[in-house]
């Protein structure tokens, strides 16, 4: 394809560049004003050109859901040596590979878009969108009615997150231009992207309030609900724990896993087939910024211990001191008097 010929480079890079941190970097601009870049994206082909032209309101959402998604990857990544940092020469190098890292990227990503369309649409912020009044599908309701079901009866009522209206918008955003392709690098990106769309699926809650005579619960309407997306990270972080490793299929189709034995990933599962760099050390060519300077916990043997964040290099204490509030008493009549006092307080840091 030709850069040239589109009329904004920004989404040109988008639509031939699969990397998500351009969703990112686009997050901003998106939100302040979806309808100025979707003016420029006549060139765009496809369902992405027509979400961005006829539904600025979803591209709004997007931004939002791939924001929400870095944030949540810094929350799970804190302590690890390659901490989701949005720093642009590490998070684009660590895009373009196809490491657990990348995978879990993606797939966070794809988590907090579906989240956020879902949710713009319980807001009512999307046009052609409501929510959904249809008793959602047995499975995902089985578990926890029977567990509460002691008395009463169960309705279908009130207003369901629509989870499916969610999943279909940001199906069609992210992967209708990836459609006829299937080299390995982009089944890798959209069997993650994926796998963070079902993650959201999966954690959807079904909640109940009562309806009858003086708090008696003789008929309770139940509607399903949007997770907390922390829940949605956890999940997807024991995922990245366990990520598969694959490789291209034999046939030359898809991919299968590295070593007979294990056995295939299922469509939940993160894969990748690039083994991470150690994160050790600076390195621009995988987009390792290195841990020197990052601070860790001395008394820990997990990965937020100064043994492992540090690669064995050491660390030193640092003794930091700040003027908190303190010895505060209540005056009468109103007023709140503290003094100022020095907190101490040491911290380790990798040499
Ligand atoms: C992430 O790591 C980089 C260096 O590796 C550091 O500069 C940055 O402060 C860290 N961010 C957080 C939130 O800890
Ligand atoms: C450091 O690690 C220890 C042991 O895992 C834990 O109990 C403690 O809360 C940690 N300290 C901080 C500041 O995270």
């Amino acid at each position: 394809m030709d850069c040239r010929r589109m009329l904004c480079v920004l989404l040109c890079m988008i639509y031939m560049l699969h990397v998500t941190g351009l969703w990112w970097a686009m997050g901003r601009h998106l939100v302040l004003d979806p309808g100025r870049i979707c003016r420029k994206t006549r060139r765009l082909r496809g369902k992405q050109n027509l979400i961005c032209t006829k539904e600025p309101e979803v591209v709004t959402a997007i931004g939002e859901g791939s924001r929400m998604g870095i944030l949540e990857c810094q929350h799970q990544f804190r302590f690890r040596r390659w901490n989701c940092t949005t720093a642009k020469r590490s998070l684009k190098k660590v895009l373009t590979r196809d490491t657990r890292e990348t995978g879990f990227v993606n797939a966070i990503t794809s988590a907090g878009i579906i989240f956020s369309i879902t949710q713009a649409c319980s807001y009512g912020q999307l046009l052609d969108c409501t929510c959904e009044r249809n008793a959602p599908p047995a499975a995902l309701t089985a578990a926890p009615i029977q567990d509460t079901a002691a008395e009463g009866r169960w309705e279908w009522g009130g207003c369901s997150d629509n989870i499916n209206f969610g999943y279909r918008k940001s199906k069609e955003f992210m992967d209708d231009r990836f459609r006829r392709r299937s080299d390995l690098k982009t089944l890798l990106l959209t069997h993650n992207y994926e796998a963070g769309r079902l993650a959201v699926k999966r954690y959807m809650k079904v909640v109940y309030k009562c309806h009858g005579m003086s708090g008696s619960c003789a008929v309770k309407s139940t509607w399903r609900k949007l997770p907390l997306f922390r829940e949605v990270g956890n999940f997807l972080k024991e995922k990245f724990d366990g990520a598969a490793k694959v490789m291209p299929g034999n046939d030359g189709q898809g991919f299968i896993p590295e070593g007979a034995t294990i056995k295939p990933p299922d469509r939940e599962d993160i894969v990748y087939t690039e083994e991470s760099p150690s994160y050790c050390e600076p390195d621009k060519k995988t987009g390792s910024l290195g841990t020197q300077g990052r601070h860790c916990n001395h008394t820990s043997i997990g990965v937020d211990g100064c043994e492992l964040l540090c690669c064995g290099r050491g660390y030193e204490a640092v003794r930091r001191t700040s003027r908190i509030n303190c010895n505060c008493r209540f005056q009468y009549c109103c007023e709140v008097q503290c003094e100022t006092c020095d907190k101490r307080q040491t911290y380790s840091r990798c040499l």
